[in-house]
């Protein structure tokens, strides 16, 4: 763990926050490479599971949301760890990963000072608060989201408005998310600030115990895909009693990170607990409506994925030091803060340094990604024209009979109306053309 910590400073990875005052405890900065590599990991998931798919939309939501919110989900009541306190030092501990501390028997010893002496383990809401407004009273307290599903609930209306969505349908979002924790700890494992990508995937209830398989199913096609050491991953069922309030089945990804065995991702089935609570305290109906069958709340599955542990658990996977003089981080390219590097053999050789520039603009200039494609089936060709028109889609790609006997499609432009015949085999290049236009 020292070799990552101290690998990710000297690189330029991972800074310890507020360095130059001293640092804030447990807060860090990403630095070049590992803003790159951060972002490098959202936009493949973006991808695989946003702009990939047809069936999962996405949403970025306030982080300060209305404090009703957190009375619906029950975070404001259920969101909280035991926390003791050592009589002598004052040190805190969280009751339930510090077992011994409480003061059952009387024998424990305080870790920091050798006292003890404990509290009772009281209950301490991990919600950070602030204040919303120039006044710092109680009227005017708000919280940083601890998750950012809750954003996703309570847009569930705007999207099935917005988006006419058939069952099963899911909401992504990618973003920060804030936790008081007691014990934070671990270089970036357990921070206040951290980043989350999640999925809440609306089901019929029937549908439930199976799409939960098959999310398991994606989380280690993903965990594989960018590069984890899947020796080092377990799957834990999460015991009743120990489990979310929300959640009727959980399953944690747990990860053999230096320090010991602990959780990297989470699948949960939080049933219609979400929905339903929110209908009841908003007063707004969030059921799900179909012809042919009452109103229903759907259940949801939610594979959920911390950013930040991901970078650590490949930070880990990727290390390799088999030559202690020579440490490579063989992380997958596609999540490489560089492509390439590319080099002029003999720095003071003008012809070398300007050909080796030179092949270094053309390769930044030439970098291109597939533009993310929605797909339409609804109402007729004219009217879906207007819509993608009016949403500013550049291009409508039209498959007919003839498409199936020449492998040609329509492709028409959004500026000029123009219809083009073009071969299926050239979509890609007409498509990534001028970044997509
Ligand atoms: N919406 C469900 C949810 O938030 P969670 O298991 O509490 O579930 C999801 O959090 C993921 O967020 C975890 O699996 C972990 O990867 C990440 N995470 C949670 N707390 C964290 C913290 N304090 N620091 C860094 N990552 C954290």
């Amino acid at each position: 763990m020292e070799k990552i910590v101290s690998l990710c400073k000297r690189r330029g990875f991972i800074f310890p926050g507020s360095e130059i005052y001293g640092g804030l405890a447990n807060s860090f900065d990403y630095g070049p490479l590992g803003f790159a590599l951060k972002n490098n990991i959202k936009k493949l998931w973006l991808d695989r599971y946003v702009n990939g798919r047809s069936d999962v939309f996405g949403l970025d939501a306030a982080l300060i949301m209305n404090p009703k919110v957190w009375e619906a989900s029950g975070h404001l009541k259920e969101f909280v760890d035991p926390l003791v306190e050592c009589k002598k030092c004052h040190e805190r501990y969280r009751g339930d990963q510090f077992p011994n501390a409480i003061v059952i028997a009387g024998k424990s010893v305080c870790p920091n000072c050798g006292g003890n002496e404990f509290t009772q383990p009281k209950q301490f809401n991990l919600m950070l608060k602030t204040f919303l407004g120039p006044a710092e009273e109680q009227a005017n307290i708000v919280y940083f989201r601890p998750e950012t599903a809750q954003g996703m609930f309570v847009n569930f209306k705007n999207i099935l408005d917005t988006m006419r969505p058939d069952l099963p349908f899911g909401i992504a979002q990618v973003g920060k998310a804030f936790r008081n924790e007691i014990t934070p700890g671990n270089f970036i494992f357990r921070t206040r600030e951290f980043e989350q990508m999640e999925i809440e995937f609306f089901v019929r209830p029937e549908e439930a115990s199976g799409k939960f398989e098959y999310w398991k199913d994606e989380m280690m096609e993903w965990m594989k895909l960018v590069g984890i050491d899947m020796k080092k991953v377990h799957e834990f069922e999460q015991p009743e009693g120990e489990r979310a309030h929300y959640s009727a089945r959980t399953i944690d990804f747990e990860y053999d990170f230096p320090f010991g065995r602990k959780e990297l991702y989470g699948l949960a089935n939080r049933t219609d607990f979400d929905l339903k609570n929110h209908s009841e305290k908003s007063g707004i109906d969030l059921r799900y409506r179909e012809e042919g069958s009452e109103p229903f709340y759907p259940y949801v599955i939610e594979p959920t994925w911390g950013v930040d542990r991901t970078v650590l658990a490949l930070l880990d996977s990727a290390y390799d030091d088999s030559d202690p003089k020579h440490v490579v981080r063989k992380l997958k390219p596609a999540l490489a803060p560089y492509k390439a590097a590319v080099f002029p053999l003999l720095a003071n050789k003008p012809q070398l340094v300007q050909k080796a520039q030179e092949i270094f603009k053309s390769l930044v200039m030439s970098h291109k990604s597939l533009v993310p494609v929605v797909y339409d089936g609804r109402g007729n060709i004219g009217k879906r024209y207007y819509a993608q028109d009016e949403i500013g889609t550049p291009a409508c790609i039209t498959v007919d009979f003839q498409t199936l006997e020449d492998d040609a499609v329509t492709i028409r432009d959004r500026d000029t109306a123009k219809q083009e015949r073009v071969g299926v085999g050239e979509l890609v290049e007409i498509l990534t053309r001028n970044d997509g236009r």
